[in-house]
């Protein structure tokens, strides 16, 4: 069997998540069914990210120790995940990732060691000790360049252009990796390998950045500034930078480095890795991320995805610092399950921005789901309840019967539909395959469109007085409940309609 492994990004555990987070493990979580659907072995991750300067200070702001902070964001998590069916029970993620776990430690700190061993492409050292002099985002968890912070009038300390607060000065001691060693493998890698870095428009900004010339990257935080992390093997006054020990869960979490029990293979899921990313976290998933498992002597991700970003009614991303968040328990209270999850799916499309309103969400439920999607079925079952006592009949229209048919506005041999629908279907697997999600979607309501087109011409209500359509009403109705099993339950089955005949 072929497998197939997934994974979000493991979210921040300083505060409550809000639908940015959500998303991007809905959108994983559908990929995770769909692919079982075709037949893959598939391992999904999701978690919490839950070391650093910020979740320290989160956790002392609420008077917390920072255990019981990321116990308690993990868990909160969690339950929201649950309450969208993404949990094990409902079929969602296999594994729910903490970077606090013990044989997480052990496979940073086993990947670090690793690291260390080897030599970069250029011959020299990965990683060395020196001193680091800069500005540091807490929220970012990145240190910034001269282009990506501001001075603001009056001021001494300036501020991240995204987060728009305090940077923090630091002066310490620390390692480095040599990352600026790695821009003509990191070139080489994207510019030849289209499958790696997706959308397609993404991939030049990541080759600008590189082109634009790589600093070395400090990879540890002085024990006296950061307490908050894991240690840094044979070093234990530094604690791992939190981007390097985070995009190794997603190695740990299958067992790299590590003694887990029961974990589920690095060798078996690796090799067709997908990860799903927000655009603004994709050149830690790349530049980072492929620099690190080269310099460990690992293979690369198959795909890092990124989407887009969703932004509130008047365009601005949704976020904390903004205060615009739309929260997950207030989407819960008040929506659907299958609502939220369906809007997140057809109205963004994946790997562009979308603008977030209650009316869309509104509309969407109304229009797709309500008036098409569940307005087919209920009149569908109530038909052949009414005209068939509750059973539904055969789909095959006799020769004799055919010029019948014809009349009533049907395709006698079912023909024409098949192909409808066969078409669809591979549109459908197609854009899925691709990522493309809202498009999947649209041929899939088209469907529904064509099957309620169906039913308004040939006038079931008419037929039933009639008794030479009888086998025109029976198409009717089966052809409609086949139709509606389909996109229910079979999208990729091949033999589609054929017991129709
Ligand atoms: N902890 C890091 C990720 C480490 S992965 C090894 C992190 N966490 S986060 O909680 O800040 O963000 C997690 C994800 O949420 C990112 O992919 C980010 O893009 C996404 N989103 C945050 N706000 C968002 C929107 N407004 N819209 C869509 N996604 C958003 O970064």
């Amino acid at each position: 069997m072929d497998t197939f492994y997934i994974t979000t990004p493991i979210y921040y555990a300083n505060s409550l998540p809000h639908l940015g987070h959500l998303y991007t493990t809905i959108v994983a979580d559908a990929v995770h069914r769909y692919k079982m659907q075709r037949g893959f072995d598939v391992f999904f991750l999701t978690g919490t990210d839950e070391h650093g300067i910020n979740i320290q200070r989160a956790a002392e702001k609420a008077g917390r120790s920072p255990r019981e902070q990321v116990d308690l964001i993990s868990n909160e998590l969690k339950r929201l995940f649950a309450d969208f069916s993404l949990d094990p029970k409902n079929g969602g993620y296999d594994i729910f990732m903490r970077t606090t776990e013990p044989f997480h430690y052990q496979g940073v700190q086993y990947l670090w060691s690793e690291i260390a061993k080897n030599k970069t492409p250029k011959d020299n050292d990965t990683i060395y000790k020196g001193f680091y002099e800069g500005w540091f985002c807490a929220p970012c968890a990145a240190f910034k360049l001269n282009d990506e912070y501001f001075l603001p009038e009056g001021s001494e300390i300036p501020r991240c252009l995204i987060h728009e607060r305090d940077l923090d000065r630091v002066s310490e001691e620390s390692w480095f990796f040599r990352l600026s060693d790695y821009d003509e493998f990191l070139l080489q890698t994207i510019e030849n390998n289209p499958e790696i870095l997706k959308p397609e428009s993404r991939r030049n900004e990541v080759i600008s950045f590189i082109k634009g010339g790589l600093q070395d990257l400090s990879i540890s935080r002085e024990k006296t500034s950061v307490s908050w992390g894991i240690p840094v093997p044979g070093d234990d006054d530094h604690v791992m930078y939190v981007w390097l020990d985070a995009l190794s869960n997603y190695i740990t979490a299958l067992g790299y480095g590590n003694e887990r029990e029961g974990a589920p293979g690095f060798e078996k899921y690796w090799p067709n890795t997908t990860h799903l990313v927000g655009k603004d976290i994709l050149r830690f998933h790349t530049v980072y991320w492929f620099s690190f498992l080269n310099a460990a002597g690992l293979p690369l991700p198959k795909t890092v995805y990124a989407h887009g970003m969703w932004l509130d009614a008047d365009g601005r991303k949704m976020g904390k610092t903004l205060g615009n968040v739309i929260e997950v328990d207030v989407l819960h209270k008040h929506f659907q399950t299958d609502a939220v999850r369906y809007f997140c799916l057809r109205e963004m499309v994946f790997g562009q921005d979308g603008k977030f309103s209650y009316e869309a969400l509104i509309e969407r439920a109304n229009a797709d789901l309500a008036s098409g999607l569940g307005n087919l079925l209920s009149r569908t079952v109530s038909m052949i309840h009414k005209y068939r006592e509750g059973k539904l009949p055969a789909g095959k229209i006799s020769e004799e019967n055919y010029i019948h048919a014809r009349r009533a506005g049907l395709d006698p041999d079912g023909g024409e539909i098949v192909s409808v629908l066969e078409h669809a279907r591979d549109e459908f697997i197609r854009r899925f395959d691709n990522f493309e999600f809202s498009q999947a979607l649209e041929d899939l309501w088209a469907v529904i469109a064509r099957i309620d087109k169906m039913i308004s011409d040939a006038k079931p209500w008419e037929l039933v007085k009639d008794e030479k359509q009888a086998e025109t009403l029976n198409a009717v109705l089966y052809r409609s409940a086949e139709t509606l099993r389909w996109p229910a339950d079979q999208v990729h089955e091949s033999g589609l309609y054929k017991s129709a005949n």
